[in-house]
């Protein structure tokens, strides 16, 4: 039996969510604007964990958008920002992930959301996506106060799951993430949404790579 943490932005849950939004208020520049707000959000929560100056990963992803609003001269108003953080907080599951989570629970998995976000805040999002039932719990790195890849999440997550590096593994569509869990000794399957995004040339690569959720539970030994 292996025990399985699940990356939730990106992985479960579709960050580019916001765009319909975005389209709204913006027209045309949404696409760019939820990819550049993405990175933004990401590069602070490295440079958080590189200073070791943490905040939680709701204020990474509201500055990441006040900075891309300025970047991208949108004058987003305050309303509007307020509308798109909440709206983040009700972001899609991909249409995947329902399906794929039931098949590895009935094969006897032990299934975990492992994610940079506030526990209570992922707990929200998975119950308004209709998938919080299929996990034990919700580990989140706020307990330790740093942000993935930082090894420290990762011990973190097999003492709070009781787990072994040996039996763990992380599933992302993150390529940061991967290779922050190989480095850890997991075991990894980048979930590679998008076709065209290379891996990272890296010392370590995933154990498996798939176009989505849905094969996942072909790849792993059932319990
Ligand atoms: C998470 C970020 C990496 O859910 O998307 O942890």
């Amino acid at each position: 039996m292996a025990t399985l943490a699940f990356d939730v932005y990106g992985t479960l849950i579709d960050t580019q969510g916001v765009v319909s939004l975005l389209e709204q208020m913006i027209g045309g520049q949404a696409q760019q604007f939820s990819r550049h707000w993405r990175e933004k959000q990401l590069e602070y929560s490295f440079r958080r964990g590189l200073m070791q100056d943490y905040q939680p990963f709701s204020i990474c992803t509201r500055d990441a958008l006040q900075f891309t609003d300025t970047l991208m001269a949108t004058e987003l108003s305050t309303e509007q920002q307020q509308q798109l953080l909440q709206s983040y907080g009700t972001l899609p599951a991909f249409s995947d992930a329902q399906p794929a989570l039931d098949a590895l629970q009935q094969a006897g998995h032990q299934l975990y959301a492992f994610s940079n976000g506030q526990a209570e805040a992922v707990d929200q999002l998975l119950r308004h996506a209709d998938i919080r039932d299929y996990f034990q719990s919700i580990v989140s790195v706020d307990a330790v106060h740093s942000f993935k890849p930082s090894p420290s999440v990762y011990q973190h997550f097999l003492h709070q799951s009781r787990s072994h590096s040996n039996k763990t593994w992380l599933i992302s569509g993150n390529p940061f993430d991967i290779t922050g869990a190989r480095h850890a000794g997991w075991h990894a399957a980048w979930i590679r949404r998008d076709p065209d995004q290379p891996f990272d040339p890296w010392e370590q690569q995933p154990d498996i790579t798939l176009s989505g959720l849905e094969a996942l539970h072909a790849h792993l030994k059932p319990a």
